[in-house]
C-alpha cells in the first residue's frame, strides 16, 4: 500500500526502514524520502513507525507522537 503518494513510498518500505534501525520520523523521511512534499502522509508515517518499531522492540519509539498528542 502506498503511504506517501508524493514520493511513492509504500508501507513495506517503511517497515524495511524500521527493520534497518530507523526509529524516528525524521530518520524515516531521510531514508525513504517520504513526507517531504505536501506532508499529508506524516501521521500515517508516524503510526507505521510506531507499529513496526513496537513489534521489533519493547522500547518506546517516536516520543514526539506523545508530545503531539498531548
Ligand atoms: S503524500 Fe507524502 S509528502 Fe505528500
Amino acid at each position: 500500500m502506498i503511504v506517501c503518494h508524493c514520493r511513492v513510498v509504500t508501507d513495506r518500505q517503511v517497515a524495511a526502514a524500521v527493520g534497518n534501525g530507523v526509529r524516528s520520523l525524521a530518520g524515516l523521511c531521510r531514508s525513504t524520502g517520504a513526507g517531504q512534499d505536501c506532508g499529508a502522509c506524516v501521521f500515517s508515517l508516524k503510526r507505521l513507525v510506531c507499529e513496526h518499531g513496537a513489534a521489533l522492540s519493547s522500547q518506546p519509539v517516536l516520543s514526539e507522537v506523545d508530545v503531539a498528542a498531548s
